[in-house]
This record gives structure tokens, sequence and C-alpha cells, in this order.
């Protein structure tokens, strides 16, 4: 019988940060997104695993599901948080560095989750902590826990990633969640079809950063590209990282996903969103079997239970 060689486990994630999709292989986001299976069932029951552990939430930009689904995670594993989620609170305010602040809460907790508006902040965290650093979304860089979710869901609701030709939709340039899914499907057998405007395209040291392992294609046309996909990830139009007001007027309407539109697609297709959403998804499709977006949702629970159970080492 041939021998399976088992290169990576639990052990393996024990201690390190959670930064960047571009620190992981297959095998790796694989064994995540194993150990989030196991947190459906844990999730329910609820756990003792963190007990004494405390999980610092640092949240210096606004956030309703990843802060909320990092400490209810916590609290599914028996542990406890605390939590900043107004930088006007924190020392910040007064000048404090993202060095400083990293420096003294890690005295306080075992396990840090943050949000910060800076592109370079997780990686400028990560290099001073001395406890496990989960990025919760680096300005537009990078938001790599999102993926998990995103992938576990896709899972879900499509069996596995090989084999689909996925479209992300909308403000590819600044959105942090495609940054990191895009960098986590070079991993898997996929077709990726990238649908923005000229203004909106996704990074090319993103596409770069993808090592030419999937077939990329870049165009404007959702309508047109529609009919090929199997998966439709749509994004909001970032109002919060245009300089110019009117730079976004010209582009935040550029793509509304509606029930009329869906109806071209495949029948099956699978619709996502990494939420909060404006417009670009009409609420004609919430009612739709292909809606997914807010069962995406739960399955943020599943994977940051899954990523800071394995950095804590008690999975
Ligand atoms: N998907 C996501 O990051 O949502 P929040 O901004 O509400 O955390």
């Amino acid at each position: 019988m041939r021998q399976v060689q088992l290169l990576v486990n639990a052990s393996h994630f024990k201690g390190k940060h959670f930064i960047s999709m571009r620190d992981y292989n297959r095998e790796e986001l694989d064994f995540i997104l194993d150990t989030a299976d196991q947190m459906v069932e844990l999730e329910k029951q609820g756990s003792d695993l963190c007990k004494s552990k405390v999980l610092a939430s640092m949240f210096f930009e606004p956030s309703t599901r990843t802060r909320l689904s990092f400490e209810t995670a916590m609290f599914r594993l028996g542990g406890n948080v605390t939590t900043v989620a107004d930088p006007k609170t924190s020392s910040a305010a007064k000048g404090e560095t993202l060095e400083d602040t990293i420096k003294t809460i890690q005295n306080y907790a075992d396990i840090i989750a943050m949000r910060h508006p800076d592109n370079d902040a997780a990686l400028r965290a990560a290099k001073v902590a001395m406890v496990p650093y989960i990025n919760g979304g680096s300005g537009s860089w990078e938001h790599p826990t999102q993926t998990m979710l995103d992938l576990h869901c896709i899972r879900y609701a499509k069996g596995g990633m090989d084999g689909l030709t996925i479209g992300m939709v909308g403000d590819l340039k600044h959105g942090r969640t495609v940054h990191s899914l895009l960098l986590a499907l070079r991993h898997y057998d996929v077709k990726v079809k990238l649908i923005a405007p000229e203004q909106l395209k996704m990074k090319p040291d993103v596409i770069e950063g993808t090592e030419g392992k999937i077939e990329i294609e870049e165009v404007t046309d959702l309508k047109k590209t529609l009919p090929e996909l199997d998966l439709i990830y749509m994004t909001r139009v970032q109002k919060e990282r245009f300089p110019d007001p009117a730079d976004y007027d010209k582009v935040k309407n550029s793509y509304i996903l509606d029930k009329a539109l869906l109806s071209k697609g495949k029948r099956d297709v699978v619709v996502m969103h990494p939420l909060p959403r404006v417009n670009e998804i009409a609420t004609d499709i919430d009612p739709l079997p292909n809606a997914w977006y807010f069962r995406q949702v739960k399955h943020g629970i599943y994977a940051r239970m899954a990523i800071m159970g394995l950095a804590l080492g008690v999975l």
C-alpha cells in the first residue's frame, strides 16, 4: 500500500502569525479548512479548549463581521476577549506607535487579532509581536482570514474550488478580500475572471503573486462574462479609499447584480460577497438559492476558531 506522508499537522501552525495568503501552500490551506470542518460541531457544543486564553481584538477601522466573529470564535473555544472597537479610545489617539501598542497588549493577551487602515500594518505588527498576530484586514493590502472563510464557504456551496470559473467583480484595486482570495486560489485548479472598470483593476503585484499558476482574464463587461461563471464574488466600491469623492462617484455604480441580470448566468451560479454591501447586489437576489453571502458569514466563526485554535496550539 502507498504510504501517504503527512507533511502538515496542527503543530505546524502553533505560535505562528497569520498575515498573508502569500505565506501558504495548498496543503496548509486545506489543513486549516479541514480543521474548520471540525469546528462546525464544536461551535454547536461549545468547548473549553481556550479556557484561560485571552484574545486582544484591536480594530482601528470599522468592522461588524470580522471583529464579532473573532470574538465569538474565542468565546466558542471557551476563551476570553479584551477589545478596542473604537480607535479614539486607545492610546493610538495620543500618538502611540503601532509597534508600541503591540508590545504593550501582548502582556495582556495570548493572541492578537487586529484591523488597521495602513497597508503595512500587519507586517509591522507581526515583526514585533511575541504572541500570534492575526491580520484582520490591513489597509487595502490583504484580509487573509476572510479568504479562509470564503474558501470554506465555497467548499460547502460547490464541493471545492477545483474546476470552477470564478468571477471577482467590482473594486479589485482597493478590495483586500479579493487580493487575498486571488493569491489563495493560485493553489487550486480554477479560472478567474477579474471584472472591473479601468480605475479599479486588480493590483499588478497581486496578479504577479499568483506566479502564473492559474488562468486569469481581466475584463470589464459583467453581463457578457456572467454565463461562464460558476461563482460570482461581488465587492463593494470602497468609498473610504478614494482621496477625491468625485472619483468615487464616477465608479460607484459600475456593477449592480440584480435578479434579471443573474438570470443570464448558470442556474446554479453561487453569489458571494464579503459584505458589507452598498448597492452592488440588489435585494431581489437575497431569497434566491444562489445567494450565499449571508450563509458565508457563518463560516467566519469556523475559520477563525480554526486559525486561533491552531495558533494557540489547542487543536
Ligand atoms: N467582510 C468584512 O471584513 O466585514 P467587516 O468589515 O464587517 O468586518
